[in-house]
């Protein structure tokens, strides 16, 4: 048994329809490591149970994995916006939703992540950020404001498969907007943070 194997044993279950939606990932996609998968979903569906949001923004739908797993712990009248500038997932992510029983508690909003931090007129319990690698620093910027005062911010991909510790070449965008990400929020004074090496590195920061 290798230690992933023995961390997954001894958590819980991954519900069922969850596994389907992992397996047709891996079956239908030609990038399924992006998916969260068992351990970050029920981590991320715990942290839910543990921080009650109401009022969720996700950043990278992909093709609903993360999302489903944070909406598993939203109240009633709770709701998780999440955003994909992939139109071809569209159907996918909403067969998804559709078979799930959380779905009713989820916005898709199909377009640019920035563009739609920006029409949404909402507060924000908790943003998920988990799109553009390259954007990291602007949706923070971004949805600082919109996030309210105790609210957290999940950053995923933080150690970019240790890339962050090598030397990174001069057109290696993604590497190097996750470094200067992680700098940044380091030193900001505005937000507590703390680093985890869960999967691929996940950041939780918590506004002021
Ligand atoms: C790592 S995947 C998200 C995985 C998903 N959150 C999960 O854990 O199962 C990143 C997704 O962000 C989407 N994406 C990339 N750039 C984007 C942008 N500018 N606006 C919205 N979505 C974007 C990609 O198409 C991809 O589906």
């Amino acid at each position: 048994m290798t230690l992933d194997e023995y961390i997954l044993s001894h958590s819980d279950a991954e519900p069922a329809y969850l596994a389907k939606i992992n397996r047709a990932t891996h079956v239908r996609l030609i990038n399924p490591r992006m998916c969260s998968g068992h351990l970050q979903g029920r981590f991320l569906a715990m942290f839910c149970r543990m921080i009650q949001p109401k009022c969720i923004l996700e950043l990278g739908t992909f093709t609903g994995y993360s999302a489903l797993c944070m909406a598993e712990a939203l109240p009633v009248g709770g709701v998780l916006h999440t955003v994909e500038c992939d139109d071809e997932l569209e159907d996918f992510i909403l067969d998804n939703f559709a078979g799930s029983g959380h779905g009713s508690k989820i916005r898709l909003h199909i377009g640019d992540a920035l563009a739609v931090i920006k029409e949404l007129d909402e507060t924000f319990d908790l943003v998920f950020i988990d799109a553009d690698k390259r954007e990291y620093l602007a949706y923070y910027e971004a949805v600082l404001p919109k996030l309210r005062a105790g609210g957290f911010i999940l950053a995923d991909n933080t150690l970019w498969d240790g890339k962050v510790l090598q030397k990174v070449a001069a057109n290696d965008k993604q590497t190097i907007e996750i470094m200067r990400f992680n700098d940044f929020v380091a030193k900001d004074s505005r937000v507590e943070k703390v680093m985890l090496p869960l999967r691929d590195g996940l950041t939780i920061i918590r506004k002021i």
